[in-house]
């Protein structure tokens, strides 16, 4: 009897799906998605990218693991043009199991990275890694432990309470005693976001001198970081200037710094344009720098499509390689974490933009965000750029990539679940077998892993033990064993 096809379908929810009609071996190799594309001096043979997406793969020196190395060769496997490695952070200070670039020691690592994925795609992916800085965050505290020991005593808070002159430790106490919606009353808006969702920095917080200092220290680390991927052998770098993380935030139209980084687009964009200078001076031009930025933040006073499609002519002017939209993922919106646990920024709307289910309303996930990167393109080159402009979001489909790319709506596409459910679905489509394609569902099971920083799979195969890994006994599995960590190899029918 002959074995089941690892690509059956496997979940009802693929029946559901809208049907799909591939391409065939020819029509794709006539396609602008299987066509190359230049990014500065990095030419990708075609225009499809797997996006930055974290596997949390990696362990608490922020090193490049065994698991990292299968997890990206894995994704080459499929050769698609483009493979942008998670967001990595760019300073040496301890970020959980979150891949790193923040010192040299970091470098023998991501060259070993670099080296597989460009033997498992056999030459054919080009890669580049997303570089990263964020701010502190806190998680939820415990009410008791905030009242005594976090919440700095006001003066306003004895005057609430009518206890002028009383001891710090009597209005810790008083404070204790009240009834929850009082003692609300009684804090600042700032703290009770504090103790209702743990402490946040924001870039406004000029008050610190680590946060005042950021447009002086962060062009030096990012290059630093884009130096550190040259000679690790990445083809390029993304600076991360999207989703909830501080370059974003310079970008926001809720930016109201005060000393020329914020308050107007052209401020919000000086930093972003001061650390591509920086970047590009440290690597020279002949190493691709883009970055990914935010097509619309989805928030309440957040900035739109006007103000993405100025910062990207801004960038392009200024010698990017690369834009590549995404949308949402803020944290203004995002839901009330657990006490002990700290909020996630893809958990508001903002944050259902970014990684849209299949259930999010009737228009579904498909393609949902290509508008941003259509007007983002439009307005680049109405100002004399060609720019490649990515587009990213229910990326599912060959009809719908190659006609985002027809309809001018990107340059490049970039499907994150999709590839995690099948990564050789682009190997598929390119010759001909996209019936064998396992569909990703949308259903984000993958994001609540990552959400609660769990090694991220995909329900599509992560229970699929029959099939070996290539090159083992045995079949790696999560830290709880539950798991497969990663997708079936690919036995084409
Ligand atoms: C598990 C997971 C981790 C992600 N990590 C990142 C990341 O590190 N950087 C980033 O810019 N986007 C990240 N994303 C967002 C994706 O790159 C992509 O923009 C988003 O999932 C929408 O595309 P899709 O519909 O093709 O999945 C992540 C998405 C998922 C599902």
């Amino acid at each position: 009897m002959q074995p089941e096809p690892t690509t059956n379908l496997v979940h009802p929810a693929q029946a559901k799906l809208p049907p799909e009609r591939w391409p065939t071996r020819e029509e794709a190799q006539r396609s602008l998605l299987f066509s190359p594309i230049r990014y500065g001096v990095c030419v990708a043979r075609t225009r499809s990218w797997v996006p930055a997406m974290v596997p949390w793969r990696s362990i608490e020196d922020g090193s490049v693991t065994p698991d990292i190395l299968d997890w990206y060769g894995r994704l080459a496997d499929g050769r698609p043009g483009v493979i942008v490695v998670e967001a990595t952070g760019i300073r040496d200070v301890p970020s959980g199991p979150l891949l790193r670039i923040g010192g040299e020691r970091f470098v023998p690592g991501l060259s070993e990275l670099t080296r597989v994925v460009r033997e498992r795609s056999g030459g054919a992916t080009r890669l580049f890694v997303q570089i990263i800085d964020f701010l502190g965050i806190r998680r939820r505290p415990e009410k008791e432990k905030y009242l005594r020991r976090f919440l700095v005593l006001r003066e306003e808070h004895r005057a609430g309470l009518r206890l002028p002159g009383a001891s710090d430790e009597a209005v810790r106490e008083a404070l204790l005693a009240l009834p929850h919606e009082r003692l609300l009353a009684l804090l600042s808006p700032r703290e009770r976001e504090d103790l209702e969702f743990g402490a946040r920095e924001r870039v406004t917080d000029t008050h610190l001198p680590h946060i005042a200092e950021l447009p002086r220290v962060l062009p030096e680390l990012f290059a630093d970081a884009a130096q550190r991927a040259r000679l690790a052998g990445f083809d390029g770098v993304e600076l991360h200037y999207a989703h909830a993380y501080t370059m974003a935030s310079f970008l926001s139209r809720t930016n109201t710094r005060a000393d020329g980084y914020g308050g107007s687009p052209k401020a919000r964009v000086r930093l972003p344009l001061e650390v591509l200078a920086a970047v590009r001076t440290r690597v020279g031009s002949d190493f691709t720098v883009g970055c990914r930025l935010l097509g619309d933040e989805v928030i309440e006073g957040g900035s739109r499509v006007e103000d993405a499609a100025f910062y990207a002519t801004e960038l392009a002017r200024a010698g990017i390689d690369f834009v590549s939209v995404s949308k949402g993922g803020r944290f203004e919106d995002a839901k009330q974490p657990k006490v002990g646990e700290a909020a996630y920024p893809y958990t508001g709307p903002s944050g259902q933009e970014c990684m849209p289910t299949r259930t999010i309303d009737a228009r579904g996930p498909f393609g949902r965000n290509l508008e941003l990167s259509r007007a983002i393109r439009a307005a680049v080159r109405a100002a004399g750029f060609e720019t490649p402009i990515g587009g990213a979001g229910g990326i599912n489909s060959f009809e719908l990539a190659e006609r985002a790319l027809r309809e001018a709506d990107c340059d490049f596409v970039a499907a994150a679940r999709q590839s995690l459910a099948d990564p050789d679905w682009w190997r598929k489509m390119e010759t001909g077998r996209g019936s064998q394609i396992r569909r990703c569902i949308f259903s984000n099971y993958c994001e609540a892993l990552d959400q609660r920083h769990k090694q991220v799979t995909c329900q599509l195969w992560d229970r699929d033990f029959d099939a070996p890994d290539p090159g083992r006994d045995d079949v790696a599995r999560s830290s709880d064993a539950k798991r497969r960590l990663v997708p079936p190899p690919w036995v084409p029918q």
